[in-house]
């Protein structure tokens, strides 16, 4: 009954639980049971680039909760759903008695869909709502706020006391919330997926990218081509060419492990990177330097940074004369 995007069997085996996905896990945990044993609507907002994994890392959460049948009929713990685009009152209500398995979702005034939601949502025991794609509040022509269906859904919140998890393209979602206050304050919790950052003065950031891009090897089963002295480079230029974002760099692991496989090479060699970076990354990113097309050896160097920032790493490392490898972060603290 209903449809629910989270119960397809997509490429579970494939996630990387990485630890701000589950960071995160338990933020949504907290808001609904803080939720439940208040009777209050604690809600969160999540926003992020896109690609960062938002979707998937919610889709993921909402698996471990399933709809079940009962004898009282279905039960729904998470209703997860996309908001549509163009948003209006009318539309977003239909949706989610849609996505409730209302058999006459589109039918009656706005009046008796919204009774009908508020009891459905109470029979079918819902626990969250996440809306996805919420920056679909924001007239793409007008660039205008819905005002109306922002304030159709804090009524819902109030009425049912169910808890809301709104997420969306970064600054978006916080300009929604923003222009309505007594929605806003229902949303305590705001919450962040950012894209990996690289920032020396921190060699956690770095580090947590080199645990991401180790964990996607596993996923696509081929190794990168890590060289001793040249470690801490490969893992410079994958982030120049992802930007940091998952969604990037699993489309750069996954068409380089394919390429490899066809040319029948265990390892993904710089030029395979290259060939998939040129072809399905370039022009998304709007990049005009192959990082992979230096050679080993040559450091590679972001056209409009200047050199004096990237002090060389093997320089350094060399200097401190230690016969342990460093780790990546440590040999990174310096770039
Ligand atoms: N944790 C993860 N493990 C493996 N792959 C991931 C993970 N997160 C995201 N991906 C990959 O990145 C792609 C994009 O992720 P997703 O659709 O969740 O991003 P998003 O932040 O929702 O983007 P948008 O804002 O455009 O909707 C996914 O299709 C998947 O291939
Ligand atoms: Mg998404």
């Amino acid at each position: 009954m209903g449809n629910d995007p989270t119960a397809s069997p997509e490429m579970h085996d494939t996630l990387i639980r990485y630890p701000r996905f589950q960071e995160l896990h338990e933020d949504i945990e907290m808001c609904k049971e803080l939720s439940k044993s208040s009777g209050e609507p604690h809600c969160m907002s999540l926003e992020g680039p896109t690609g960062a994994g938002k979707t998937t890392m919610i889709q993921d959460y909402a698996r471990q909760f399933a709809r079940y049948e009962t004898p009282e009929g279905i039960k729904i713990p998470i209703l997860y759903m996309e908001t549509p685009s163009p948003v209006t009152v009318k539309g977003l209500a239909m949706k989610m008695l849609e996505a409730m398995g209302d058999p006459a979702a589109h039918k009656g005034t706005q009046t008796s869909m919204d009774s009908r939601l508020v009891h459905f949502i109470q029979h079918c025991e819902i626990e969250l709502v996440v809306l996805d794609d919420f920056q679909h509040l924001i007239d793409s022509e007008t660039e205008k706020i819905l005002a109306k269906v922002s304030n159709w859904l804090k009524v819902l919140i109030k009425e049912t006391g169910v808890p809301f998890l709104v997420v969306g393209i970064e600054g978006k979602v916080e300009l929604i919330l923003k222009s309505n206050s007594q929605l806003s304050r229902l949303f305590a919790v705001r919450e962040e997926l950012q894209r990996f950052q690289w920032n020396p003065s921190t060699p956690e950031t770095i580090q947590e990218f080199a645990n991401f891009v180790q964990a996607t090897e596993e996923v696509v089963g081929r190794k990168l081509p890590w060289r001793s002295d040249s470690d801490a480079d490969l893992l410079y230029r994958l982030h120049y060419a992802t930007d940091g974002v998952i969604a990037n760099l699993m489309n750069l692991m996954r068409g380089t492990a394919l390429l490899a496989q066809k040319q029948g090479r265990d390892k993904l060699d710089l030029d395979i990177l290259a060939a998939v970076f040129e072809k399905r990354l370039a022009k998304h990113l709007y990049k005009k330097t192959n990082p992979f097309k230096k050679e080993w050896g040559e450091r590679f160097t972001p056209p409009q940074e200047l050199p004096t920032d990237q002090p060389n790493a093997t320089t350094k490392r060399g200097a401190k004369g230690k016969k342990k490898k460093p780790s990546v972060a440590e040999t990174l603290s310096t770039r």
